[in-house]
């Protein structure tokens, strides 16, 4: 009998990591692949989209967690993810990214001995107060095997003590989702179809609790994006998250359907997301898969952040930070407009083949714990 690798995705983000991982493990007969969806995302919006566009097949396992407190979300994935284990015993974890799915599954699996595998590992943002960050830092601590995505992972994990035989840096899996099914996306012409032109307009995304929590930072954000959309129309998908940020703080109307330069909608799909990303004069963002995705492209992106996880997206791509501050947004958004901004170039090893890394550093492993 091979040996039995589960792949973890619970949330969004997980889901185009997951999808060029499971393909090269499948394409190799020494293991055997499962499939395990936290529940933590289950609108068909943010969920079942994406598994029928990047073809990943029906979770094997569902935990049906759902939303709630960092706390219970995470103790319940941990509790159904324990149960799991008892019953399956799968010889090794994948776990993905940053998300609580990511960390829940991770500490059920280390308490019972279950190797784990983190992919993206060794990211910082080094600021504690955002709940990947904890995320981070506790599953790269009971990971067995970390797979990191840029130079910067390396250098995170050595000073926090990692052995450095338990490190490869391999490459960046959400671009190799990028890179195939970017034609696909372009052929949607997502962005002509809501009668915008290809770098006619920005696109806009917000969901971080540092910006959408607090109703006065969140209401001078809505007024400054409205106010920039009447220089260059900006698409909004807005996320559940953010959706309902704006409805406690009585701002419905400031995302309603139907505006003509702040076109707010339901959150797009992959493929239609990638179709508006590739489009774009420039994005404007507080999430880290499209500070990554608007480098790949090399769109100029605004990072709604004061810190970042990814800094070679700062470094050697397209991506400024620029917090929430309205001035820094406005005069990166006119640096934007004037193409004055770095064009970005190759990141090494986000080359489209980090999934078939993954696989071949899985089996490896693999290959050297079940003889021991
Ligand atoms: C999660 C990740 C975040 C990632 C984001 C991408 C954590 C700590 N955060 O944030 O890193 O950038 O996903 O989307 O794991 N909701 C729905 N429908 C859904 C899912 C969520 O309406 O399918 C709403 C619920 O009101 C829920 C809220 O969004 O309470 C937050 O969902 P949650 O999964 O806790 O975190 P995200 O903000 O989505």
């Amino acid at each position: 009998m091979p040996p039995v690798v589960e792949l973890v995705a619970g949330a969004r983000p997980n889901f185009m990591k997951l999808a060029p991982v499971f393909r090269a493990l499948t394409a190799r007969s020494a293991v055997s692949c499962r499939i395990v969806h936290t529940g933590q995302h289950y609108d068909p919006s943010m969920d079942r989209v994406f598994f029928e566009e990047l073809a990943i097949p029906t979770p094997d396992v569902h935990l049906g967690v759902g939303s709630g407190s960092h706390g219970a979300q995470t103790a319940r994935i941990l509790e159904r993810y324990e149960a799991h284990l008892l019953e399956a015993r799968p010889d090794t974890t994948v776990v993905f990214g940053d998300v609580n799915s990511t960390l829940a599954c991770a500490l059920a699996a280390v308490k019972l001995g279950v190797g784990i595998v983190h992919v993206e590992a060794g990211l910082r943002s080094l600021d504690r107060t955002m709940p990947e960050e904890i995320n981070r830092l506790v599953t790269d601590a009971v990971s067995d095997l970390l797979l990191v995505s840029e130079p910067s992972g390396l250098a995170n994990l050595c000073h926090e003590g990692i052995p450095e035989t338990k490190i490869r840096l391999v490459g960046n899996v959400m671009i190799d989702t990028l890179l195939r099914y970017l034609p696909v996306a372009r052929e949607r012409h997502t962005a002509e179809k809501l009668g915008l032109v290809d770098k006619g307009y920005g696109l806009l995304t917000l969901h971080r609790p540092s910006n959408v929590d607090d109703p006065t930072t969140l209401g001078r954000l809505l007024d400054l994006f409205d106010d920039l959309s009447q220089r260059l129309p900006l698409v909004f998908p807005v996320h559940p998250r953010t959706a309902a940020a704006v409805s406690r703080a009585g701002f419905q109307e400031r995302i309603a359907p139907g505006r003509a330069r702040l076109l707010c909608l339901a959150p797009t799909t992959y493929l239609d997301t990638l179709s508006l990303s590739a489009g774009a004069a420039l994005v404007m963002t507080d999430s880290g898969g499209l500070q990554e995705e608007a480098a790949a492209l090399r769109i100029p992106c605004l990072t709604l952040r004061e810190s970042t996880e990814r800094p070679v997206t700062v470094k050697q791509g397209t991506s400024r930070l620029v917090g929430n501050d309205s001035h820094r947004i406005r005069a990166a958004f006119d640096d934007a407009l004037a193409a004055r901004w770095p064009p970005g170039g190759d990141i090494p090893l986000w080359d489209g083949r980090a999934g078939e890394r993954v696989a071949a550093e899985i089996e490896t492993w693999l290959s050297q714990h079940l003889r021991s």
